[in-house]
């Protein structure tokens, strides 16, 4: 990003009031609070609804902030989930939040290095995230290469980047995510997100997309057309 310097210490909270705030900011028309009551059992059913964990799947939450969508899983689904927050405070607090024995998180380092050693999981969300990584690139390489063959990777996302600068708060770096997904992932659906729950401002400037691996013999084909 040119002259631009990446800042991610805006994810350093000190409490659960200030990460929510971060999380879900303050719209014209609604409250962090109350973004977060009526988006959150909406997001989670559509996950639920796409990924179908179970007491046996393992969900990777990428970029989980306090954990209210792992909370939410574990919940509707039994299933477990590892959560992954590049904000140590995220970490720490997101433990607490979701105060349950089938939550664990890690940092985005830790996790690359799971993956590396062979972790596969059943199904993964990124909700709000990737519009906020320094390299969307590399995070989604890596989000594709952790899926199991049968995995399934629900993402929600601004269709404009986001990103955490010291010169100014949220800059835009020209990547589109949805066609960095669809490039890496096979992309087999697509919608808005509905604005009765995530609010008229979100709904306009946000997708979710559900995205399988792609065979290597199709990663190979797209390799050769670059
Ligand atoms: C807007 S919040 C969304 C949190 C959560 N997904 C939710 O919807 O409640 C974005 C989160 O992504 C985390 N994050 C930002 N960059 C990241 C990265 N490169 N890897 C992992 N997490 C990251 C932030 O620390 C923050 O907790």
């Amino acid at each position: 990003m040119a002259k631009l310097t990446y800042n991610p210490r805006v994810f350093d909270v000190s409490d659960v009031e200030s990460a929510k705030q971060i999380i879900l900011t303050r719209e014209p028309d609604a409250s962090t609070e109350e973004r977060w009551e009526r988006e959150t059992p909406y997001l989670a059913g559509l996950l639920a609804a796409h990924l179908t964990p179970n007491s046996g799947s393992l969900i990777l939450d990428y970029g989980c902030g306090l954990g209210r969508l792992s909370k939410a899983l574990i919940e509707l689904c039994g299933c477990k989930v590892l959560g992954v927050d590049i904000s140590a405070d995220m970490r720490r607090l997101a433990l607490d939040f979701v105060g349950s024995d089938k939550f664990s998180v890690i940092s985005p380092e830790q996790f690359e290095e799971e993956v590396n050693s062979g972790l596969r999981v059943d199904g993964a969300v990124a909700v709000w995230v990737i519009q906020h990584v320094l390299d969307p690139v590399a995070c989604i390489d890596t989000l594709a290469r952790s899926l199991s063959s049968t995995g399934r990777l629900l993402v929600a996302n601004t269709h404009q980047r986001c990103v955490p600068t010291v010169e100014k708060p949220w800059g835009k770096d020209g990547h589109e995510v949805r066609k960095l997904l669809a490039a890496r992932l096979r992309e087999i659906a697509i919608g808005v997100p509905d604005p009765i729950w995530v609010g008229e401002n979100t709904a306009k400037s946000a997708f979710w997309g559900l995205y399988r691996p792609r065979a290597t013999s199709e990663l190979k084909d797209l390799n050769e057309v670059d």
